[in-house]
C-alpha cells in the first residue's frame, strides 16, 4: 500500500513539474489562458499538510475528464491535483504569418496562433499636416490617416445672414461661406418642362429650378463607332451624336523623306501619305545667268537648272 501511494505521489509531483515547465516557457501574451491565470491563487490557502510546501496530497484523488480542443492541453494549477482548464499547447508550432510593415500578428482571445495582421499601435505614422478646421482621417481597415477631413468640433466663423437667408456651405468646404435664400418647402415652384435627357436645375442660393441641364443618369441611345473612333457629344448636347477620332489610338508610323510631311485626309484619323512640306528649305541650286531652277512634276524641290525660254509673243 505504501509503495502504491509513493508511486502515485511521484506521478502527481512529476505531472505538476511538467505543467510548470511547460507554461513558464511560453510568454503569457502568446499563450492565452481561457480562465483566470494560475497566479491568482494565493499560496496561503493551501490546507496544512505534511507534503513538501506547495505540493498537495493527490493520493486517491479522482480527476474529472476535461476535454480539450486540438492544440490545447489540460492545465493543473499549482496546489491542485486535477486539471481545471485547457490552455494552449506550447509545443504547437504556429504557421508563420507574414505581416506588412506597420502591422503585427494578432492572436484572438481563446486561440493559440495568430490568425490575422492588425495595426501596430506603436508604429509611427507619417505626419499629415491638416489645415485649421480639418482633422486627420484614417480609412476603415487602414492603420494610418490618409487624408484631412472636416473637424465637426471646429467653431466655424458666423456669417450673419440677412432675414430670409441662411448660411450655405459649398460642397467640399467645412464652413459656410455664403448666404442663400431660406427656401420654404411648402411654397410650390413653377413647373419647368425639360426635353428627354434633360432635368430641371436649381442654381445654388435659389429655391426653384430655372433651367434644364443634362440628366447624368439618362440612358443615351447607343452610338456604335468603328475601331479608332469614339462617340462625341457636341457642346450643349447631353448625348453623343457622332463618332470622332480617338486621340488615344496610335496611328501607324508613316516614314516621310526629307522635305515631305505626313498628310491626313479630311475625315480620316491617321495620315495616309507624304506630301511636300511647304516650310522645307530646298537646297539652293545656284543656276547660271539665263538659267532657272526646275522642279519636276511630283517633286518638292528643284533638281536641275534649265535655260530660260522666253515666250516670243510677249
Ligand atoms: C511596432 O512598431 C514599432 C515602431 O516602428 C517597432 O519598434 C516594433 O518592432 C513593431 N512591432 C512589431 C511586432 O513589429
Ligand atoms: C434622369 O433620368 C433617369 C433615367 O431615365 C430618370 O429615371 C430620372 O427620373 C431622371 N431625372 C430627372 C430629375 O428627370
Amino acid at each position: 500500500m505504501y509503495k502504491i501511494s509513493a508511486i502515485l505521489l511521484m506521478v502527481c509531483f512529476l505531472l505538476s513539474i511538467v505543467n510548470h515547465i511547460a507554461f513558464s516557457a511560453e510568454p503569457i501574451t502568446t499563450t492565452p489562458i481561457l480562465t483566470d491565470p494560475p497566479t491568482t491563487y494565493p499560496p496561503t490557502t493551501y490546507p496544512p499538510n505534511t507534503d513538501p510546501p506547495g505540493e498537495p496530497n493527490c493520493i486517491g484523488v479522482e480527476c474529472p475528464v476535461i476535454p480539450c480542443d486540438p492544440g490545447f492541453i489540460q492545465y493543473i494549477p499549482p496546489g491542485e491535483c486535477c486539471p481545471t482548464t485547457c490552455v494552449c499547447d506550447p509545443s504547437t508550432v504556429c504557421p508563420l504569418l507574414g505581416c506588412e510593415p506597420g502591422y503585427v500578428p494578432y492572436t484572438p482571445p481563446g486561440q493559440c496562433c495568430p490568425t490575422k495582421c492588425v495595426c501596430n499601435a506603436t508604429f509611427p505614422c507619417p505626419l499629415l499636416g491638416c489645415a485649421p478646421g480639418y482633422i486627420q482621417y484614417t480609412a476603415p481597415g487602414d492603420c494610418c490617416p490618409s487624408k484631412c477631413v472636416c473637424d465637426p468640433s471646429y467653431p466655424c466663423p458666423l456669417l450673419g445672414c440677412p432675414p430670409g437667408y441662411i448660411q450655405y456651405t459649398v460642397p467640399g468646404d467645412c464652413c459656410p461661406s455664403q448666404c442663400v435664400k431660406d427656401c420654404d418647402p411648402q411654397t410650390p415652384c413653377p413647373l419647368i418642362g425639360c426635353a428627354p435627357g434633360y432635368e430641371p436645375y436649381t442654381a445654388p442660393g435659389e429655391c426653384c429650378p430655372s433651367k434644364c441641364v443634362c440628366n447624368a443618369t439618362y440612358p443615351c441611345p447607343l452610338i456604335g463607332c468603328a475601331p479608332g473612333y469614339i462617340p462625341y457629344t457636341a457642346p450643349g448636347d447631353c448625348c453623343p451624336s457622332k463618332c470622332v477620332c480617338d486621340p488615344t489610338t496610335p496611328c501607324p508610323l508613316l516614314g516621310c523623306a526629307p522635305g515631305y510631311m505626313q498628310y491626313t485626309a479630311p475625315g480620316d484619323c491617321c495620315p495616309s501619305k507624304c506630301i511636300c512640306d511647304p516650310y522645307y528649305q530646298c537646297p539652293l541650286l545656284g543656276c547660271a545667268p539665263g538659267y532657272v531652277a526646275y522642279t519636276a512634276p511630283g517633286a518638292c524641290c528643284p533638281s536641275k537648272c534649265v535655260l530660260v525660254v522666253y515666250d516670243k509673243k510677249q
